[in-house]
């Protein structure tokens, strides 16, 4: 890969330092297109910026939706990908929390920290921010990545860390823990229900079991999922595909279940969470929907339920940090298969036909 030093220009002082060339990034070139290809390496645009080299990054099921054009605002010639770890190359003037050399954790969600929904602790809707990595912005499956506000979007990684398991905390632990868990208010002997058991579900799954949940129903309509989710501490498991899922609900908990989580994103999981929740309990939606749900409120409206929605904010990502450090959350287990950065092609054809690879998550090493 060629270098050169870029010329000062009178209104960025950062490009100075900035070092220019070519980089290797999977680009999305409109529905069912993309290629990995080169691309002009990134440079420091806003005093705020960090440049990072990849080390590690992951596809997520998200990647999916915008490779088949279900995210209409990501544009032709977009670098995909919101999750990953690295290290620094170079900061911008004001960033003071990293240096060069740093290993860092990338967030999917990219926050300024300053603004009201930040303060607020609602990192997904900062006015500066929010969900754009690989998406309104460059992404991380490529060789080098821009992130913005890096002193409040990127986190430091300890020494001696499995930065395998850190990319996990990109996306897929908080958005099950934060959307799933928390907004479902998971209590110590409660019953809990999760429909879809893919990475997010087994995110939630995982998390969930901080609170020592009593009956932890993991439901889906792939054995193979169930099997992990199974191996992951689900208590029980119901194949909808070929069991009548109300009914066995009612015959585990008696009355449904105290917490509802939603990990698919289509009207059928929506609806199945909405007729086996208690009276009194939470039904936790995490899946992105692209269709409207029917909403049975003649039936609901007397059962004391609560609904809650949320884009991950990533806000309990330093938590889940110690968690994993401290293995007491091993995270290194959603990972099912391992390919070098400039194979993503192969790896996005094992993530796109997970049933029959057996795949979860797919770890990309910048060699
Ligand atoms: N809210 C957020 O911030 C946020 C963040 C990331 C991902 N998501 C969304 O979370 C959802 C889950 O993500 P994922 O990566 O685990 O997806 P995935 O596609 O890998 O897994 C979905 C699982 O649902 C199962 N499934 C399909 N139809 C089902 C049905 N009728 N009943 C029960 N299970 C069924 C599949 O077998 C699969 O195991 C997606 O909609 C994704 O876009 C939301
Ligand atoms: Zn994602
Ligand atoms: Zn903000």
């Amino acid at each position: 890969m060629s270098t050169t030093i870029t010329k000062p220009t009178k209104t960025s002082r950062e490009s100075f330092t900035s070092i220019v060339g070519t980089m290797n990034a999977l680009v999305y070139h409109g529905p069912g297109k993309k290629s990995w290809e080169q691309k002009p390496k990134p440079t420091i645009l806003e005093p705020t910026d960090a440049l990072v080299r990849i080390l590690k990054t992951t596809i997520c099921g998200t990647d999916l939706h915008i490779m088949k054009g279900d995210v209409p605002e990501v544009v032709d010639g977009r670098i995909i990908g919101h999750e990953g770890v690295g290290i620094i190359e170079e900061t911008g003037t004001a960033v003071s929390n990293f240096k060069k050399g740093d290993h860092v954790l990338i967030s999917c969600i990219t926050s300024c920290g300053k603004c009201e929904y930040c303060k607020r602790g609602m990192y997904s809707h900062c006015e500066k921010g929010g969900w754009i990595l690989g998406h309104l912005i460059d992404g991380t499956q490529a060789e080098f990545v821009r992130i913005p506000y890096a002193d409040n979007s990127l986190y430091p990684i300890p020494a001696g860390s499995d930065e395998e398991a850190l990319v996990m905390l990109s996306d897929i632990l908080p958005t099950g823990f934060e959307c799933g868990v928390l907004n479902g208010k998971v209590q110590p002997g409660s019953s809990v229900a999760i429909v879809g058991s893919g990475p997010i579900g087994l995110a939630a799954l995982l998390t969930a079991q901080f609170y020592s949940p009593a009956q932890l129903i993991v439901i889906d309509p792939d054995d193979n999922r169930l099997e992990v989710a199974k191996k992951f501490g689900a208590t029980h498991l119901i194949n909808n595909a070929k069991e009548d899922v109300i009914k066995k609900v009612m015959e585990i908990t008696g009355k449904g279940v105290d917490t509802a989580i939603e990990a698919v994103g289509i009207p059928a999981t929506f609806e199945l969470c909405t007729s086996i929740v208690a009276p009194g309990g939470v039904v936790a939606n995490i899946g992105v929907h692209g269709k409207s749900v029917e909403l049975h409120l003649e039936k609901l409206w007397s059962h004391n339920i609560t609904i809650t929605t949320r884009l991950v904010d990533t806000v309990t990502t330093p938590m889940l940090l110690k968690t994993v450090q401290s293995k007491k959350l091993d995270s290194k287990k959603l990972i099912t298969h391992r390919f070098a950065l400039n194979d993503i092609i192969k790896a996005y054809d094992t993530f796109q036909n997970a049933a029959r690879e057996k795949a979860l998550k797919v770890i990309l090493t910048n060699e």
